[in-house]
């Protein structure tokens, strides 16, 4: 027991430093003294846990602190050292050749810092040293073969800066088993024969800028191997899908590569396959092992039908077959999947339906199907995929209602639906998708009234500035990293991509059909709306002034209906506003002459036969005036303001009146403004009365 009180004591030392980052050369030394004295230490992490069992006083661990400054010499006298840990930590400078010393240590864990220069050739002498993670530094010297133990089994020098490595450097790493040299630039003969067997590599965004490396089939142990973004040409040889191949995990994603898989390759052990952004061509091979759980084959040039054999691999998670040449339906086996999380077939050349089998896909959480040439009936079989959070249908040929049981799809935050056929109302029920951030519905012959359910929407309802990014649900940390939901939608006019969906992209499209009635909504719940699209419907009555309290939105279109009225002076509020369009309605008097709804061309107010004001050119020549900050709307403000409003209102119809009695109404306010001090509504009154008094 007692053995354990210094360590306690260094323990605590050890989070005193933790918290004091600043000036951390000399909380080494002190370090050092203490070490010195006790030859040992502390704490540890999981990587750790083994070197624990052989020697409590062998472990150094400091990794995900704040450390910054240099990695003092004074390291290199801890001797005993077998796992040295200063991961995720600032350190600069460049590490001291002193570490050579530690001839004991088996892990060097310095990745994730600032360190220059390059691995001092003391290294050599660190005979057993396994385990080498310096990856994430800024080196800037070329890393030396000879200064590499051939001890090591395990060596990680990803994100360097481009280091050129050549064949040289491996000369002595006969024992090395993983390597990953991602961000690498590889000088290697064709006919190299390496003298290790690895079981892992990965030289992702390495340009190799050449044929497949052939070296890589001397490995007749590789179980994982990445060469994604590597600049590869020419087609996938033969040997890596082959009988031997022991591979579990390939990426060859976003190269060149081009030509045919062969169809019946007999490749044993694979269970992910990553050949996305390349230029395959053929068909999806019809012969895969049972334990494949992630085929990535979108962006390619594949043609020919889903094969069948695909309803066989009950572990498969993800496919994606998006953005190729596919044709035929969708079979209806696919619904064994029992795993499948994601389906994207979308921009391809399907037809038929959805089956209604889908309704078995209970974990499905991505259903992707957009730009075929599917048709029937909305696919109400996915009522009972509750684990659904994006259905995006559009660009088909959809058609009938749109069922109420959309409505129970709790878990749905992306319903986009875009150019099909679909009719009927928008079913009220709509309002019960609480975590609904995106709904399109756009180019459809959608009738009725918008449902004031709607207004329920409780994803537009935050303010919330934190983007995390919408990944599948229920899936674990590695599942949601490798596939996030892309998504197409048009915003402010523009035809936008987005490679993943924020949790702050909020957007109401329904444009483009045959909506009728006013909206009578409180738009002030959704302050997290961004994009509002009512363009293209026969929407009627006055544009509501509670569109002044979405404080975020970024794009209104209410182009091309047949409101009426005044355009509400609280559309000045708007300032995240860059996109307007009000054109092509009945809309009348005069544009509100703020701050911010000014600045809009005249085409975003054009075809309105009775509207005039800035920026129209009835009546443009009057000056502009430069009005102070509106004031946030609250209630009461609001009212004495819709008041005022109203008189002003009044008076700009008044014709009547005459310019002496405006005039002295002028004085009037004047006078009240300067007695009562009233400045908030002079802001508003005082733009009317100049107009009228010109
Ligand atoms: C620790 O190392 C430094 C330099 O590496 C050396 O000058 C010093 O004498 C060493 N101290 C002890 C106690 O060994
Ligand atoms: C590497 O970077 C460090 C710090 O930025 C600098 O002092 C050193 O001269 C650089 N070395 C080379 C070879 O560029
Ligand atoms: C291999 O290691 C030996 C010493 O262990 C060294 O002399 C030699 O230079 C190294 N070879 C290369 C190519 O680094
Ligand atoms: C691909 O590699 C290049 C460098 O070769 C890099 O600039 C780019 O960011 C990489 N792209 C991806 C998606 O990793
Ligand atoms: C699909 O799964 C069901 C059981 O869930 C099984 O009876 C049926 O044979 C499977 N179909 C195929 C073609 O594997
Ligand atoms: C959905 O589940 C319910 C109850 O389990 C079932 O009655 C219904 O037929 C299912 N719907 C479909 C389309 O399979
Ligand atoms: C859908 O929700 C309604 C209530 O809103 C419920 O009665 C019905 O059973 C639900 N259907 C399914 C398939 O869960
Ligand atoms: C393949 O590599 C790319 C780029 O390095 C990465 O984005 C992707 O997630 C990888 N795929 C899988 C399945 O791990
Ligand atoms: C609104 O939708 C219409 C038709 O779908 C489209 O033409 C227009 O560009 C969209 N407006 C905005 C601001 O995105």
């Amino acid at each position: 027991m007692e053995a354990y009180l210094p360590a306690l004591g260094i323990f605590l030392l050890y989070f005193t430093f933790a918290l004091i980052p600043t000036n951390l050369v000399e909380a080494y030394r002190l370090l050092w003294v203490i070490f010195s004295s006790l030859n040992y230490l502390l704490l540890g992490d999981n990587r750790t846990a083994s070197l624990r069992s052989r020697s409590l006083f062998s472990v150094l661990s400091l990794d995900n602190n704040q450390l910054s400054g240099n990695i003092p010499d004074s390291l290199g006298n801890l001797s005993l050292l077998g796992y040295l840990g200063i991961a995720n930590n600032q350190l600069r400078g460049s590490i001291p050749s002193s570490l050579g010393n530690l001839f004991l240590l088996e892990h060097l864990v310095i990745n994730n810092n600032q360190l220059s220069g390059g691995i001092p050739s003391s290294f050599v002498r660190l005979s057993s040293l396994t385990h080498l993670y310096a990856d994430a530094n800024p080196f800037n010297e070329t890393i030396s073969s000879s200064s590499l133990p051939a001890s090591l089994h395990y060596l990680s020098l990803s994100l360097n800066h481009h280091q050129s490595i050549s064949e040289t450097f491996f000369h002595n790493l006969t024992s090395l088993e993983y390597l990953y040299l991602s961000d690498c630039v590889l000088n290697i003969s064709t006919t190299w024969i390496p003298p290790f067997q690895l079981s892992e590599l990965y030289l992702v965004s390495c340009m190799i800028d050449s044929e497949f490396p052939s070296w890589i089939s001397t490995q007749f142990s590789l179980e994982s191997l990445e060469l994604s973004n590597a600049s590869l040409i020419g087609v996938i040889p033969y040997w890596i899908l082959g009988t031997n191949s022991l591979l579990k995990h390939l990426n060859l994603s976003g190269n060149h590569l081009q030509g045919r898989l062969s169809s019946n390759n007999s490749i044993m052990h694979l269970e992910e396959l990553d050949l996305s952004g390349n230029s395959l061509s053929g068909y999806i091979p019809s012969m895969w092992p049972a334990n494949i759980s992630l085929l990535l084959f979108n962006d390619n040039l594949f043609s020919g039908n889903i094969p069948l054999i695909l309803g066989q691999l009950s572990k498969l998670w993800l496919l994606n077959l998006a953005n190729n040449n596919i044709t035929g339906v969708i079979p209806a086996i696919l619904s064994n999947c029992s795993s499948l999380m994601v389906l994207n077939l979308g921009n391809n050349s399907l037809d038929g339906g959805l089956p209604h089998e889908f309704s078995k896909l209970s974990k499905l959480s991505s259903l992707v199907v957009h730009s075929n040439k599917l048709n029937g009936l909305f696919p109400w079989s996915i009522e009972n995929c509750s684990n659904l959070q994006v259905l995006d249908i559009g660009n088909n040929l959809f058609e009938g209602e749109i069922p109420a049981l959309i409505g129970n799809l709790s878990n749905l935050r992306v319903l986009a639906m875009k150019k099909n056929k679909f009719i009927g109302n928008i079913p009220s029920e709509i309002g019960q998708l609480k975590k609904l951030q995106i709904l399109i519905l756009s180019s459809n012959h959608i009738s009725g009234s918008i449902p004031h359910t709607i207004i329920s929407l409780q994803a537009m309802t935050s303010e919330s500035q934190d983007g995390s990014v919408l990944s599948i649900s229920g899936g674990s940390y590695k599942k949601k990293k490798i596939y996030k939901d892309p998504l197409d939608i048009i915003s402010k006019g523009r035809d936008e991509h987005y490679k993943y969906i924020l949790s702050t992209l909020t957007s109401i499209d329904l444009s483009n059909n045959e909506l009728e009635g006013a909206i009578a909504l409180d738009f002030g719940n959704w302050k997290g709306l961004k994009f509002l699209n009512l363009s293209m419907n026969n929407l009627n009555g006055t544009i509501p002034s509670s569109l002044g309290g979405i404080g975020q939105l970024e794009s209104l279109d209410l182009s091309r209906n047949k409101f009426s009225g005044q355009i509400p002076l609280e559309l000045d509020f708007l300032h995240s506003l860059g996109f307007l369009d009000l054109s092509n309605n009945h809309l009348s008097g005069s544009i509100p002459q703020g701050r911010h709804i000014t600045t809009f061309n005249e085409s975003c107010f054009s075809q309105n036969p009775n509207l005039w004001g800035c920026p129209l050119p009835k009546k443009c020549s009057w000056p502009q005036f430069v009005l102070p900050p509106p004031i946030p709307v609250n209630k009461e403000k609001q009212n004495t303001k819709d008041s005022w409003y109203g008189i002003a209102l009044g008076l700009s119809y008044g014709v009547s009146f005459g310019g002496v009695v405006s005039l002295i109404l002028i004085k009037i306010s004047w006078r009240r403004i300067c007695f009562n001090k009233i400045d908030t509504i002079l802001k508003f009154m005082f733009p009317w009365m100049k107009n009228l008094r010109l």
